[in-house]
């Protein structure tokens, strides 16, 4: 049975916390210990059901991945034996994403460039989502890729199961028709495979990890605006990597002490990867008081603390503005929570060019709109977005994930400012990101 998560208003949130490690760049780190010859060591390693899932792909292609549990510390650590760019076997069975898109679409790319023919999939809602995106690249660059599954059934789209029949690839010009990490990693990780410079022009700027992380282990690589280009062939060594928190999950823990009063919390190690921040600039906007301190690079990604102090008054202050453009791939992942906070901003909220959270774990459009609406909030959809119209008081309600974290997350906070109780149902999906999420909550309240 999927458990759920009851939720009482809380009078303040008090403490120094750190979040777990980034998801994007400790699957990342996976992917490119895996490729790279001899040890990488990860500190840090989100080690949620997400990320171990990246990690079985590569066990299951013959990859040594020993993931460390630290009990006093309660960091992960990862030991991978690589196995240098031409090292994967082919493996035995079908390899499972489970819920994650990036494990999905970021291994694609690698299974391209392979001398040998993969299948891999995921659960009921991986199966549901676009991989047309992806394949149609890869197929460019002379991959053969099927979609077996029929998905949610639209038209040309291609759905997993895939079938990918790995072969000698051809470099490409590529440029996407949206802005998508996933897409643009799965493009430049199937370009290290390709005989000469495979190119990806981005319609904005999505996150930058892949490049980080590929320029930080060696690989030489060419970004210039929007335009990233890869040689193929470049071996590379394992080293250590040291994952910051992740700004996504954070995110939660920021907003939460904006809207309980009397809060004064402290964020310690958070990645502030200029193309992930984008929620400082709302929180600007909104008229929230946070601070971001000590701002350090490791392992070439930025990372900082973040304070969030808050009294009564500065609630009344948050105003709502219009959030579109190119700020959107910046958080695209943090637009439901987002959308918490603007139920608390005097005035309209609209989020626009959001098409995208359409095709999320959930349509999150539709998601936060209906559970936000069952606490109260007025809010209408948009077809790229939503307009929120504050502020309103919540209320308690009874909560559906739609076995998606990010509104299971978003809800719990939303809960902690309403009237009377929430419940959240099918709340083990939390654990695809942010495993220890409830427990840290609790450490705020108490
Ligand atoms: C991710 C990219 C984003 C994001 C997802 C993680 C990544 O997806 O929403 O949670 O790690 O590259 P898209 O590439 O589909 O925008």
């Amino acid at each position: 049975m999927a458990k759920h998560l009851k939720i009482a208003p809380v009078s303040s949130l008090k403490g120094e916390i750190t979040v777990p490690g980034d998801k994007s760049i400790s699957h990342r780190a996976i992917m490119l210990g895996a490729l790279g010859s001899g040890e990488t060591v990860i500190h840090n390693f989100l080690n949620s059901a997400d990320c171990i899932a990246t990690a079985n792909c590569f066990r299951e292609m013959g990859v040594n991945i020993e993931v460390f549990r630290c009990s006093s510390c309660n960091v992960d650590k990862v030991k991978i034996v690589g196995k240098g760019l031409f090292g994967l076997s082919k493996p035995g069975k079908i390899l499972d994403a489970q819920n994650s898109g990036t494990t999905i679409r970021l291994i694609s790319g690698i299974l391209a460039g392979q001398n040998f023919e993969s299948d891999i999939t995921g659960d009921l809602s991986i199966q549901k989502r676009p991989m047309k995106r992806i394949a149609e690249p890869l197929k460019m660059m002379g991959a053969e890729i099927e979609g077996l599954g029929v998905g949610a059934g639209i038209g040309s789209e291609v759905y997993a199961p895939l079938k990918i029949i790995g072969k000698k690839l051809k470099p490409i010009e590529y440029k996407l028709p949206m802005a998508s990490a996933q897409v643009k990693s799965a493009i430049l990780l199937a370009g290290l495979y390709a005989e000469g410079e495979t190119i990806v022009i981005e319609p904005v700027p999505s996150r930058d990890h892949t490049e980080r992380m590929l320029a930080y282990v060696g690989v030489d690589l060419t970004r210039f605006g929007n335009k990233v280009s890869i040689t193929g062939g470049q071996e590379f060594e394992g080293r250590d990597i040291h994952v910051p928190g992740d700004i996504s999950s954070a995110a939660y823990f920021i907003i939460a002490g904006l809207l309980v009063s009397n809060s004064d919390i402290v964020i310690k190690n958070v990645g502030t990867n200029p193309t992930r921040d984008g929620i400082f600039e709302v929180l600007h906007r909104m008229g929230a008081n946070f601070e971001v301190k000590d701002e350090e690079l490791v392992s070439g990604e930025p990372r900082a603390s973040l304070e969030i102090r808050n009294s009564k008054l500065e609630i009344g202050n948050l105003k709502g503005i219009e959030i579109g453009g190119e700020l959107i791939p910046k958080i695209i992942d943090e637009i439901p929570i987002i959308a918490v906070l603007a139920t608390q901003a005097e005035g309209v909220t609209v989020i626009k060019d959001a098409k995208e959270l359409r095709v999320k774990e959930s349509d999150r459009i539709k998601t936060v709109i209906s559970e936000l609406s069952k606490m109260g909030a007025k809010i209408e959809e948009l077809p790229d977005g939503m307009k929120i119209y504050g502020s309103t008081k919540l209320k308690g309600a009874n909560i559906q994930s739609y076995g998606d974290h990010r509104i299971a997350m978003s809800m719990a906070i939303a809960g902690l400012v309403a009237d009377g109780e929430t419940v959240i149902d099918d709340v083990d999906c939390i654990e695809t990101s942010f495993p220890g999420f409830k427990k840290l909550l609790k450490e705020l309240t108490s």
